[in-house]
């Protein structure tokens, strides 16, 4: 990011843009909001898309194995949470301020200091809260209609792990990955879509023989490496960082985290972990079913171990409003710019008629490329100047215009928001002109 100074004006920065240009919005927000839930708008939806769109692209775009998807339920039963280990160990350490009533996670800070905002020594004992939200279905109030919201769509793979197989009649190794929405119950939700209660995650389960894992571990964490340049994220503002012994989630034999350098710190943006065989021995003990496979090559039946590749939609979509927001001068106008990668950009061009007189041509230029199915914008209204910065500011990499000239010579001005470098192009070259642009 370039220009507000600290983590505070920086994400307010964020925010404000966010809502003002209808990316992102306050969950219930005419009711007052519901803490920890946001809405995506328009042009956040368009970007979601976007950066699934990506993120699909990256995982199968590799020449180890095929990726199948699968879209699981939100909702499993408490069988599948306990054998996951999520009922005994999805917890935080939770307390709270016996003065001002506020409660906290204990593991965020020095609980000697006194409480973060009333100074108070008043705590309450530390205790174990679980994540999950529960549910009960149906009538019955007995324990065998429990079921949980999931907390990761991971388990949805593994539970399925043996349907996937068996239907597809794939050999090892593949993955199977899946884009959806989880849920926690954060003690402390905060910096906007950074820590949130309900939240998208892209998770990639990569199931290997259990000799190759290490190979496989190495590998992925260089493609996701690779992938965060991809879509734009500044190398300075990325590192892969390996967890300690005593950070290790309770199915990782080990892992590594991408961070991100928000305003207000490196903090995790992808996680890639070596689950071995932890979950699907879990589940084959608890479900008494086998989910081993059989080795026709070595005539060996084994569980597969996994290595896990997991990012949060939203989050990332955090990094990249943070890494593309740039403030600066031009004509002795401030303006705001999204130096968003054309293939994120929500809008990919703006078609801007010089004056009123010419909408009609450039409506039916607009109209043309809009059919061919790309994510276009037709703005006839307020000055260019004025247009150009309304694109700036949402990211759209190209702007086009139509002036009087374009009449005889069959050209429009693409005007670009990085170099801000004008040319003439052809209106017959434009629909490849954009499709250079997007690969
Ligand atoms: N299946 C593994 C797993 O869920 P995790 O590290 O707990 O691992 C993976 O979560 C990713 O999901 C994180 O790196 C982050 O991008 C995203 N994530 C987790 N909790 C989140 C939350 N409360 N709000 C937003 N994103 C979250």
């Amino acid at each position: 990011m370039s220009s507000p100074s600290t983590a505070a004006s920086a994400l307010d920065t964020i925010v404000a843009l966010s809502k003002r240009r209808g990316f992102v919005y306050q969950s219930a927000d005419i009711y007052g909001g519901l803490n920890g839930v946001y809405d995506f708008g328009h042009l956040g939806s368009l970007m979601l898309d976007n950066i699934r769109a990506a993120w699909k692209h990256s995982v199968k775009a590799q020449p180890y194995g095929p990726v199948m998807m699968l879209e699981g339920a939100l909702l499993a039963p408490e069988a599948v949470w306990k054998a996951s280990g999520h009922v005994d160990n999805f917890h935080d350490p939770m307390v709270d301020c016996t003065a001002c009533k506020k409660r906290f996670r204990a593991d965020e800070f020095d609980l000697s200091q006194g409480c973060p905002n009333c100074g108070a020594h008043a705590w309450t004992d530390i205790r174990q809260f679980n994540m999950m939200f529960k549910t009960q279905l149906g009538a019955t109030a007995d324990s065998s209609a429990l079921a949980y919201l999931r907390p990761e769509t991971a388990q949805a793979i593994f539970v399925n792990f043996k349907n996937v197989y068996s239907t597809y009649r794939v050999k090892l190794p593949f993955g199977i990955a899946q884009i959806g929405k989880s849920f926690r119950n954060e003690i402390t939700p905060k910096q906007f879509l950074f820590r949130v209660r309900e939240f998208e995650q892209m998770e990639l389960e990569w199931f290997c023989k259990p000799t190759e894992s290490d190979n496989f571990f190495d590998i992925w964490q260089a493609a996701r490496r690779n992938f965060y340049r991809a879509i734009g994220l500044r190398d300075e503002n990325v590192r892969m960082r390996p967890h300690a012994a005593d950070e290790l989630a309770h199915y990782s034999k080990c892992c590594i985290d991408v961070e991100y350098q928000f305003p207000f710190g490196w903090k995790e943006l992808e996680g890639i972990a070596h689950r071995s065989d932890f979950d699907l021995s879990q589940h084959a003990s608890h479900s008494g079913k086998d989910l081993n496979v059989f080795d026709e090559e070595l005539k060996l039946s084994y569980t597969p171990h996994v290595v896990e590749c997991s990012v949060g939609t939203g989050r990332l979509f955090l990094a990249l409003l943070f890494d593309a927001y740039h403030e600066d001068t031009l004509g002795g106008e401030q303006r705001v710019v999204l130096k968003l990668a054309p293939q994120i950009a929500p809008i990919k061009a703006a078609f801007l008629p010089l004056v009123k007189k010419l909408n009609e041509p450039m409506f039916a230029i607009y109209e043309a490329i809009a059919r061919r199915g790309i994510e276009v914008e037709f703005d006839d209204s307020g000055s260019i100047g004025k247009r150009y910065r309304r694109h700036d500011e949402i990211g759209t990499p190209v702007c086009f215009t139509y002036d009087f000239d374009s009449q005889n010579d069959h050209c429009i001005t693409a005007r670009n928001r990085d170099t801000l470098v004008q040319e003439r192009i052809s209106i017959d070259s434009l629909e490849r002109y954009l499709n250079d642009l997007l690969r």
